[in-house]
């Protein structure tokens, strides 16, 4: 499958997705039982994620938005992270912030001191996708969907300069040939 003028290859399919949601969905509506919780999603490329995420979880909550970037249309990390902080009340609440890939862990350790600014009373993050080895900075997260190498992914809410977002699975960049 062609995107702008790279090829993937399927990575993971709505199966291997669906059961990832789900069980990440069990163990934060088990963890957060009779806590005011808040769920804080990441766009944009958490959109899809977040929407089959926040519906299996069997919790009463909030859901808010902000939006990060730092990809630019590369496929690289640029290291700067944009972060646009709407003001949300989120004192002494339960938050978990919804991401759909971890890579440096630099765009949500930016967000997380940003946020603990407002005093939540915990915060944790749920991350569909976790490519531990790009790591830059010390970062934990709580609730990680599927551990990957580090391959860049396109599908299911993430891009490749925009494109690919709305593809139901997850695809992988293809080897050259
Ligand atoms: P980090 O700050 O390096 O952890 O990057 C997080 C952001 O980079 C994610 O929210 C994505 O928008 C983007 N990103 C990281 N890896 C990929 C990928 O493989 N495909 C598409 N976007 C990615």
């Amino acid at each position: 499958m062609r995107i702008h003028d790279k090829y993937f290859e399927l990575f993971l399919s709505q199966d291997d997705i669906r059961q990832a949601v789900i069980t990440m969905a069990e163990s934060i509506t088990r963890d957060y039982r009779g806590c005011e919780l808040v769920c804080i999603v990441v766009l944009k490329g958490s959109f899809i994620f977040a929407a089959d995420l926040v519906r299996a979880i069997e919790l009463p909550c909030r859901v808010e938005f902000l939006s990060a970037k730092s990809y630019g249309s590369s496929m690289h990390s640029s290291g700067d992270v944009a972060i646009h902080v709407p003001d949300i009340d989120i004192t002494g609440k339960h938050v978990v912030l919804i991401e759909d890939i971890v890579d440096t862990g630099l765009t949500l350790s930016v967000l997380k001191a940003a946020l603990q600014n407002f005093h939540p009373a915990s915060m944790e993050i749920a991350a569909l996708i976790s490519k531990p080895e790009m790591r830059k900075v010390q970062l934990h997260v709580q609730y990680v969907g599927i551990e990957i190498p580090p391959v860049f992914i396109v599908g299911y809410g993430l891009d490749y300069a925009e494109y690919g977002r709305n593809l139901p699975e997850i695809w992988a960049l293809a080897e050259e040939h």
